[in-house]
């Protein structure tokens, strides 16, 4: 059983096998400009995104969901979501971004007004300066306690939902609040709502999620089913990412600060944290020139395999240069640190300028 909302350590492998995840590679081909996260296996695993392949190379309508809790600060590892965000606006999406207030509520106790706060002065600021366009109308951005669509789809669909159903696939949550359990039904109303005749639906979606909001996806894709006579419901799609490495070899969580680069970091200090992080390096210079290093198990090369290298021919190079011994991790640190220090000086810049467009966002729609 998978937990949403605990943070341990998914095993991907696993999932596919026991949860019938595909591996994202049967895709590959027939995209045409893949995002780097698609080529370089960081997307790793699907259910039927063949029928948004097929709607992108069409030109058909589509939309994409994709949500966050803002149940603090966006670090490193939460950009993947942004990044592709921005390649589907770019190709075509209608764009749906929950802001999961409701489920900060339930599930960690965050008040409705500081759910709000946090989504202006973090996510959407976040969002803004990372580069998803706001001006156009494809992208549609809520909080989930404001969207009067979202919260009565949820309770219609509640009715084919029962506890033991729940049990099954949220154990633990049966000794929980009542608002926490009804959570998912409000994430599965975000997902299918797009479909709805009222917003245009129904239409091929895709979830692009960690592995860990993967039941709310089969629950999702289950009510979907049950649905199909009465709303005509697709069934949606998902594609699965991997998590990015906390700075001290577990995960990456905001509540765990030493774990974690934010994005609202001074350009210094994310820089300087990146020398703090593990490495795949051997115990001495003599043993990694003669063995060399394993980039596989380097947060170091983790970041800029995700994030600060999008030159797959450079990246190549500092690959091969490290498993030869060809390259010190001090001096692979150093370069890493300034790209990271470049990355951060222009991200803060955007983030002052994107801080008062973002406070209208919420009360456009
Ligand atoms: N549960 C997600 C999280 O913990 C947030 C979320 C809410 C979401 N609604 C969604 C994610 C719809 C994908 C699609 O971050
Ligand atoms: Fe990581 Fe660079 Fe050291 Fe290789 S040389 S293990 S990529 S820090």
């Amino acid at each position: 059983m998978i937990d949403p909302w605990s943070s341990s350590i998914v095993d991907y492998e696993k999932l596919k096998k026991q949860f019938g995840i595909k591996p994202f590679t049967d895709c590959m081909e027939e995209i045409k400009n893949p995002h780097p996260l698609m080529s370089r296996g960081i997307i790793f695993g699907h259910r039927n995104y063949q029928q948004i392949v097929n709607a992108i190379k069409e030109g058909k309508n589509y939309a994409v969901v994709t949500g966050m809790m803002p149940s603090g600060k966006m670090h490193i590892g939460h950009k993947m979501i942004v990044d592709q965000l921005i390649w589907y606006q770019k190709n075509g999406a209608e764009i749906y971004i929950p802001i999961a207030d409701m489920e900060a509520y339930s599930a960690r106790g965050v008040d409705f007004e500081t759910s709000r706060e946090l989504a202006i002065s973090e996510y959407i600021t976040n969002y803004i300066a990372l580069g998803l366009n706001f001006e156009k109308k494809n992208l549609h951005i809520y909080l989930q306690s404001e969207n009067k669509i979202v919260i009565d789809l949820a309770y219609k669909l509640a009715r084919k939902v029962n506890l033991s159903e729940m049990k099954a696939i949220y154990g633990f949550l049966t000794s929980t609040n009542l608002a926490h359990l009804y959570a998912p039904l409000i994430q599965v109303a975000d997902i299918l709502h797009p479909q709805l005749g009222e917003c245009d639906g129904p239409e091929p979606t895709v979830v692009p999620v960690g592995p860990d909001q993967d039941p709310h996806i089969r629950l999702t894709r289950d009510i979907a089913e049950r649905f199909k006579s009465q709303f005509n419901f697709i069934t949606p799609s998902s594609t699965y990412h991997r998590f990015i490495t906390g700075l001290t070899g577990g995960k990456m969580s905001s509540s765990k600060p030493k774990t974690a680069i934010f994005l609202s970091d001074p350009p210094e200090v994310a820089a300087k944290k990146i020398k703090t992080a593990k490495t795949g390096g051997r115990e001495s210079l003599g043993e990694q020139r003669e063995m060399g290093g394993i980039p596989e198990d380097c947060v170091v090369y983790e970041t800029l395999l995700y994030h600060l290298m999008p030159s797959d021919y450079k990246l190549n190079e500092l690959y091969y240069e490290c498993k030869e011994g060809i390259i010190m991790c001090g001096e692979c640190k150093q370069k890493a640190s300034g790209m990271m220090r470049d990355f951060f000086q222009v991200l803060s810049k955007k983030r002052e300028k994107a801080k008062h467009t973002a406070e209208n966002i919420l009360s456009k729609e």
